[in-house]
């Protein structure tokens, strides 16, 4: 914890170093949830959140990662292997970056994994080594991965296999950080939480509140077996933790993942952004809390002097990267309506401004191009037929309504008729909705005249519905434009005559 640095400014060659070492850092938020997320709160229940999410990695294992890779001899000139897919080894990645700007860091990681998560690592300059067979493989099992990349690293000094199962530094970290913060910033914490992955978290934080305070409650919080929540295990995979656990942790909880991904999405709406394990480790902590209260055993965990029981809960990581699941585990009702719903299945095509020409740009394009037709426009009398060479052949397509367009058009356009939409049409969903479905009607009976690299400029009565039929064209693979404002605002820049800007652009009656 810094006191040499309240500005939180990180300067110089080493800056990063600085900004990822927590000796150099104010400590992490420690936060007290409001009412609405506590419902023992009339029972002295305060719980807060400890923010590990604020750690420069945004995860958990930014402080294994940190004292781990502090702790392997030479591991700034040797490769760094890890099997993991998430937290530890995007964490070993940016600390390897931030201590010696040194890139070699291989995670190793199921072939099971979701191709966003190998997208989120090799995001973050990793070199993602893929592993067939059971996806979550453990750290004893002599044909698993771990095993594997411990044989690597004994058979090859250039290897450096930190091993998060099995290195003591990983718990360690907790308790020379988070433990020491949380003791410092809460010293009457009755009831830690945590849940357990590795147990590092658990193991670290809870043996440095229970030297300080033997009588701390440390829980620990697993998946249900065979529902896995990204990060925590299921306790059976635990048990075998060579890591001081029977010490430090007083009782486990399991939290099934609908429960842990419903309780973080509370979290987050409240502003304490945190992802589905630190919703595990809430979840966890108030089932615990809610049968000591059953069982009428609450007031034994209260602090004598207050009466209040203050509880500690980690967040972990943050929710955006497991987006997709928590629509998957959670039901529709659980998140607010989309309104005008309806747009999601019409109108669907991009839009691109550079395709939507002010009228002296589109006068331009009728001047410039060739006419398909027998006459788009009539040629000034420098310009021959023969002598418009290989400019692009150009389809005006009026899609006014046929009164319209015969009162006035542009000579040689075709005329595809719609009716006139109602002023600003966008403003009305299902008023889009249904000029859309027109529009594609009028336009699939148009494909055949845009084949062959012809452009096409759309005019229409009101600019909005040439912007949906240029998007529909585009789409399609035309090359369209339309005018801004539609024909009128063509006709309103002709000046006198139609001489002003369109020099041969023709306009008939
Ligand atoms: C998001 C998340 N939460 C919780 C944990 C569990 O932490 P620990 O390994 O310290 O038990 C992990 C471990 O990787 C994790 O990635």
């Amino acid at each position: 914890m810094c006191s040499t640095n309240p500005l939180n400014v990180f300067k110089g060659s080493d800056a990063l170093a600085q900004f990822f070492d927590p000796d150099q850092n104010p400590p992490l938020p420690l936060v007290e949830l409001p009412d609405a997320l506590n419902p023992l709160r009339q029972d002295g229940v305060r719980i807060f959140a400890k923010m590990l999410t604020q750690l420069p990695a945004q995860n958990v294992k930014s402080l294994p990662a940190l004292r781990m890779l502090r702790h392997e001899s030479g591991a700034s000139s040797k490769r760094i292997v890890e099997a993991s897919s998430g937290s530890t080894v995007l964490s070993l990645g940016m600390v390897a970056r931030a201590l010696w700007n040194h890139e070699d860091v291989h995670a190793y990681v199921t072939n099971k994994k979701h191709p966003d998560s190998l997208k989120l690592l090799r995001f973050f300059g990793l070199n993602v080594n893929l592993y067939g067979g059971l996806a979550q493989q453990e750290p004893y099992d002599p044909k698993g991965i771990m095993a594997r990349l411990r044989k690597l690293a004994t058979n090859d000094k250039n290897i450096c296999y930190p091993g998060q199962y099995h290195n003591d530094h990983n718990w360690k970290s907790h308790e020379q950080w988070t433990g020491a913060q949380i003791w410092k910033q809460l010293p009457e914490t009755r009831v830690f939480c945590s849940t357990v992955g590795t147990g590092g978290c658990a193991v670290g934080t809870g043996t440095y509140l229970k030297t300080q305070n033997p009588s701390i409650k440390v829980l620990g919080v697993c998946n249900v077996f065979g529902d896995p929540t990204p990060g925590p295990r299921h306790f059976p995979n635990f048990e075998s933790s060579p890591f001081p656990w029977q010490e430090a942790i007083d009782n486990f909880e399991d939290v099934s993942s609908a429960d842990s991904y419903r309780a973080s999405m509370k979290l987050s709406r409240h502003g304490i952004i945190a992802g589905p394990s630190s919703g595990e480790a809430l979840h966890g902590l108030l089932a615990f809390l809610q049968r000591m209260k059953l069982e009428d055993k609450l007031q034994n965990l209260a602090d004598p002097a207050t009466g209040e029981i203050p509880c500690v809960f980690i967040c972990a990581d943050l929710p955006y990267q497991y987006m997709d699941m928590y629509y998957k585990k959670l039901g529709e009702e659980e998140f607010p309506n989309i309104n005008n719903e309806n747009l999601l299945h019409c109108d669907q095509d991009p839009y691109d401004e550079r395709w939507f020409l002010t009228p002296v740009e589109a006068m331009r394009l009728l001047l410039e191009s060739r006419p398909v037709e027998s006459v788009v426009c009539s040629a000034p009398s420098a310009y021959s037929n023969d002598q418009y060479g290989s400019r692009p052949e150009l389809i005006v397509l009026d899609l006014r309504p046929l009164d319209d367009y015969t009162a006035s058009h542009v000579t040689g356009s075709r005329n595809n008729p719609l009716r006139n939409a109602r002023e600003d049409f966008f403003s009305d969903a299902d008023a889009v909705e249904e000029r859309w479905h027109e529009m594609r009607h009028a336009l699939e009976s148009e494909e055949w005249s845009w084949r062959n690299g012809k452009t096409v400029l759309v005019l229409c009565s009101d600019g909005d519905s040439g912007r949906m039929a240029t998007a529909i064209l585009r789409a399609k693979g035309c090359d369209a434009f339309c005018v801004e404002g539609g024909y009128p605002a063509l006709t309103d820049n002709l000046g006198d005559g139609g001489t002003k800007v369109t020099g041969c652009a023709k306009f008939s009656a």
